[in-house]
């Protein structure tokens, strides 16, 4: 891949036509084949996390910050961080969460996570948070490898809901 064309920009909300449909693809890259998701469980929490209106309310939260990867004019990937967002786990009374890191298959192994990681952890340095965390399916091994690379570590566990089977994530934290 010729990296000098990966750009890394804040998300606005005129970016919710291309990221609503680019999570959707993502997400089913990931998850759909696994016998444990259930389709009907699987279209549910699409329909209700990735719609285009909840795609524009997210991008418009000023306590949600979207980043997102491009190679040209395509959109190929993004981190959403949720300041405000806590667990009972997390010791540090003021935490940043990293809510999604989505790359889409075609990347992975290729970098780009990494750089949306790298610019997750300084905005959140820059706007002086001590401690990052995140939500990772018990299944999602390449994601926890990936999360464990960049310095997190498990300290509890949370109920993620996937339509009406209440699955479990590891939380996993990272000092900043
Ligand atoms: C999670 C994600 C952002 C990571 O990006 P990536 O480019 O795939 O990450 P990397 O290739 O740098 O790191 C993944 C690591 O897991 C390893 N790995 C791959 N498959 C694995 C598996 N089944 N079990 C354990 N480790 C695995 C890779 O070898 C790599 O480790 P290495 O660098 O030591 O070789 C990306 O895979 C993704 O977008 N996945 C789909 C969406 C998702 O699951 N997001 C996270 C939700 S919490």
């Amino acid at each position: 891949m010729n990296e000098i064309n990966l750009k890394i920009r804040r998300g606005t909300v005129g970016d919710a036509e291309t990221l609503a449909p680019l999570a959707v693809k993502i997400f089913k890259d990931a998850f759909a084949a696994n016998p444990l998701n259930k389709p009907e469980d699987m279209r549910v929490y699409i329909k209700e996390a990735f719609s285009l209106e909840q795609t524009k309310r997210e991008l418009s939260n000023a306590e949600t910050v979207f980043y997102v990867a491009e190679i040209g004019v395509e959109m190929i990937g993004y981190a959403k961080l949720q300041e405000r967002s806590t667990e009972d786990c997390i010791a540090d009374a003021s935490p940043i969460e990293l809510s999604r890191l989505y790359v889409r298959k075609d990347f992975h192994g290729r970098g780009i996570a990494e750089k949306l990681m790298n610019e997750c952890f300084d905005y959140a340095r820059r706007k002086n948070y001590r401690t990052m965390w995140l939500g990772v399916w018990e299944y999602n091994f390449r994601a926890q490898k990936f999360y464990e690379k960049f310095g997190f570590a498990r300290v509890g566990s949370h109920v993620f809901q996937l339509g009406s089977d209440a699955q479990t994530d590891w939380v996993m934290e990272r000092k900043l």
